[in-house]
């Protein structure tokens, strides 16, 4: 080896050691207690239900078109080739590959979707807007909308929330390919490799979507954004496992069931039955990754994660309260406030969301590690209902195997 390759490659063994000693020296001095903190440190306000405080966060605009963040985790080698030491890591790649399909020729494109339509139907379906009756909304702006003010939300609820559905996709693959890099297992790199291809899938069928049958795109919602950001800087390779394929893809996983349950427009319920197929083998190799890996930490380490958790459950509840909606619909934030804090159904429904993602944290065991913090912050959001549900993993036969065929829709 020349002189010069010697000296980087020590370079780099310095790096790694120092790397190595700083984490291992935080780790001796870190105890459960020091580790504790407040949801003000956290979440940045001591009640999860502070709606003024969710609609003061304002996300970042980006008039250039691009966001950079600046991802801090070490890329890693492995030497060790053997396919199938991690077993169910293979079983879950060899059934990747046989689910792949093609987001272009796989969809029935030319469906000639009416979105006023759409939503009218949907609304007749599930009458009172938002879950909201005439005395939630007495004495704010929106007493006085007729149906083509509520129409409109309707259809600006639609943009949006596809719109978000984009972004997050694009913080799929941006996290998958992330973790390719930085997972220490070949067979966790093989499979990630097969979710980069997935999700670059997922942004093409949303933004085909949006462009072609909607009428209208958003910007990322502020809270969505801070946690994807959130999860790219960790620089823990475990931690944007749990910030994507548990907590991101666990919400998507839930509110894709919902939509494809009620949504009416073919196209959409078809697009959404393939990519959910996708979802539900990403969040059973979270699942299984962080199983193994989780069994080997510390209470401290664990009660790291836990909090990781619950930051990224109140973000992604934060953003269903829609601000860039009810921004350009020029209505005023106090009325918003004042209306979402008199119904209760609306927050039920948001929690509706994390019934996927319950069930796969106590798998994990982080439900009840360090003292049942967890538990305890799902019990006060009310979401600790879910924990019997079916985990992930359980249920990722009945959806994600054998080929695209099996998902057309009957
Ligand atoms: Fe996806
Ligand atoms: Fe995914």
């Amino acid at each position: 080896m020349d002189e010069t390759v010697d000296e980087t490659v020590d370079e780099t063994v310095d790096e790694t050691v120092r790397f190595a000693m700083a984490e291992g020296s935080e780790m001796m001095t870190t105890s459960i207690e020091d580790g504790m903190h407040s949801n003000e440190e956290l979440i940045g306000r001591a009640d999860v239900r502070d709606l003024a405080a969710v609609f003061a966060t304002v996300g970042h605009e980006d008039p250039e078109g691009h966001h950079a963040v600046v991802d801090n985790c070490p890329a890693e080698f492995t030497w060790d080739y053997e396919k199938g030491a991690r077993p169910r890591l293979d079983k879950l790649y060899e059934k990747a590959k046989r689910a792949q399909w093609n987001a272009q020729t796989d969809l029935p494109w030319q469906t000639e979707v009416d979105q006023e339509r759409v939503v009218l139907l949907n609304q007749e379906a599930n009458p009172g807007q938002l879950g909201w009756s005439d005395s939630d909304v007495a004495g704010t702006a929106l007493e006085r909308w007729g149906d083509k003010e509520w129409l409109r939300l309707g259809i600006e609820y639609q943009n949006w929330m596809l719109s978000q559905f984009m972004h997050g996709e694009q913080g799929a693959l941006l996290c998958t390919s992330k973790i390719v890099e930085t997972v220490p297992w070949m067979d966790a790199k093989y499979y990630a490799s097969t979710q980069v291809m997935d999700e670059a899938r997922h942004v093409e069928v949303f933004s085909r979507y949006l462009d072609e049958k909607l009428s209208g795109h958003y910007p990322i919602n502020a809270h969505l954004g801070l946690l994807l950001d959130d999860i790219i800087a960790d620089r823990r390779w475990d931690m944007t496992y749990l910030g994507m394929q548990i907590m991101v893809e666990g919400l998507a996983l839930a509110a894709f069931g919902l939509i494809h349950a009620t949504t009416q427009e073919p196209l959409l319920k078809q697009l959404l039955r393939y990519v959910m197929a996708d979802e539900a083998r990403h969040v059973a190799f979270g699942v299984i990754s962080l199983q193994d890996y989780y069994q080997e930490l510390s209470a401290a380490e664990l009660r790291e994660r836990q909090e990781f958790a619950f930051e990224a459950a109140v973000r992604m509840k934060d953003r269903m309260a829609m601000q860039e909606v009810w921004h350009r619909l020029e209505v005023p934030v106090d009325d918003v406030v004042t209306v979402m804090s008199r119904s209760p159904q609306n927050d039920e429904f948001q929690i509706l969301l994390f019934s996927k993602i319950v069930p796969n944290l106590k798998k994990l065991g982080l439900l009840d590690a360090a003292d049942g913090w967890l538990r305890q912050k799902f019990t006060e959001m009310g979401a600790i209902a879910f924990e019997d549900l079916v985990d992930t993993e359980q249920e990722l036969d009945a959806v994600a195997d054998g080929s695209p065929v099996d998902r057309h829709v009957a």
